[in-house]
């Protein structure tokens, strides 16, 4: 395949600290740049007037140029539409998970190809908004079969797979005595082994705080069993309130552990000293009138910070990482530099990737264009179509 170089690029953010022309900050900012892919790769970053000849060119015209963003957190397959629950909610009604056997009743039904269309549609929405890899994870099957089918039309469109059959106890294990137990030991045993092969992570929704969803016993259980069958670890945790996801997923050496609302001093130290990723996911408190996490506090602890859309149908149903780093920047205490890097190698980070989130030779050419000459303008024009990830317009590279 022929090498083409991006020219024309009037800001360029590589994510990388280390590039000799870079400014010197986290960003590894470069005025008047370009960058040379080949075969879906980076082959070349650096001052456009240095630009190697390639077979084309593309001249950008002094637009911004940043890595494209990464979405570690979505929820993609599922069916059926929940905006009532949403309109609930602006008017005072509380978020307590209740609405994802409505969303799973819906998944249930609809067909495979129904399924592919939604999540298809989906990835090219967030395509469109400048997001490149996606995660996914399942939790609308909450059967053997409908989890393992979520996972493997998830599995046709990214490799970060994420098995979520611990998100809540289905209505059918509510009724019973045992039915939190029953639904844990098939989650943790025949659930586990027909998603596994389909799965990178496994996921719990760790939130006593919710009737439906899991304790720290439980989520550790359900933890452990993805552990021993090959599956790396991330976990929703202190969403609703205080509790013990963050100690859990530090303790277990999680990659990420996502929400992080209400996290105590305690917590917080435990994430400072640890690999595991506070990921972020301020859609979700725009639409749950909840408070927004902190990102300051963390940062200033020196905890590693990502931000996420968690696109899903209950608590966000967002695909737009713009308006994550605009909420960031404007209410969680970040710069809009911060923002970026969370959004885009803190990300990869949380999903143990050095070759996404950068701009950087080797890397995955991965590249996202701003209609705007800084990206400073992802949080100062907010909701306006700024972001396009050109990651559509090349051939598919695998991990
Ligand atoms: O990340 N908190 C748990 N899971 C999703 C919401 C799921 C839903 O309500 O449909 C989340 O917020
Ligand atoms: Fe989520």
């Amino acid at each position: 395949m022929s090498a083409s170089a991006l020219t024309g690029i009037g800001e360029l953010a590589t994510a990388d600290a280390t590039h000799p022309d870079g400014d010197g900050s986290p960003l590894g900012l470069i005025q008047d740049a370009a960058v040379v892919v080949e075969d879906g790769r980076i082959e070349w970053v650096g001052r456009a007037t240095a630009v190697p000849a390639t077979d084309d060119r593309r001249e950008l015209g002094g637009r911004a140029v940043i890595p494209s963003f990464v979405d570690s957190h979505s929820h993609l397959v599922f069916a059926g539409d929940r905006s009532a629950e949403f309109a609930a909610r602006m008017t005072g009604e509380p978020y307590d998970g209740g609405g994802i056997a409505v969303s799973m009743q819906a998944t249930r039904a609809a067909s495979d190809d129904e399924l592919r269309a939604l999540v298809g549609r989906r990835i090219a929405e967030m395509h469109a908004q400048g997001t490149g890899v996606v995660e996914i994870k399942s939790g609308y099957g909450l059967d053997v079969d409908n989890e393992a089918r979520a996972l493997r039309i998830a599995s046709e469109f990214t490799d970060e797979t994420t098995f979520l059959g611990a998100h809540v106890v289905p209505p059918e294990f509510r009724e019973s005595a045992t039915g939190r137990t029953d639904y844990l030991d098939l989650v943790c045993g025949e659930m586990l082994a027909a998603c596994a092969p389909y799965a990178r992570w496994i996921d719990v929704f760790c939130e006593p705080n919710s009737a439906f969803a899991f304790t720290g016993e439980e989520s550790e259980r359900v933890l452990r069993a993805g552990a021993d069958a090959g599956l790396e670890l991330r976990v929703h945790g202190n969403q609703l309130g205080h509790g013990p996801g963050v100690q859990l997923a530090v303790s277990l050496g999680a990659a990420s552990v996502d929400h992080c609302t209400f996290l105590s001093d305690a917590d917080i130290a435990a994430l400072a000293g640890s690999s595991t990723v506070a990921t972020l996911l301020p859609g979700v408190e725009f639409s749950t009138k909840s408070p927004y996490p902190d990102a300051r506090r963390l940062i200033d602890a020196g905890v590693s910070v990502a931000l996420a859309s968690d696109c899903n149908p209950g608590t966000c149903y967002s695909s737009s990482i713009p308006f994550a780093i605009a909420v960031a920047v404007r209410d969680m205490g970040m710069t809009p530099a911060e923002a970026l890097l969370a959004a885009t190698s803190g990300a990869a980070k949380s999903l143990r990737r050095t070759d996404i989130g950068v701009i950087r030779v080797g890397a995955r050419a991965d590249l996202t264009v701003l209609d705007a000459p800084s990206y400073l303008h992802l949080a100062y024009r907010p909701g306006v179509p700024i972001a396009r990830a050109l990651t559509a317009e090349r051939p598919t590279v695998s991990r």
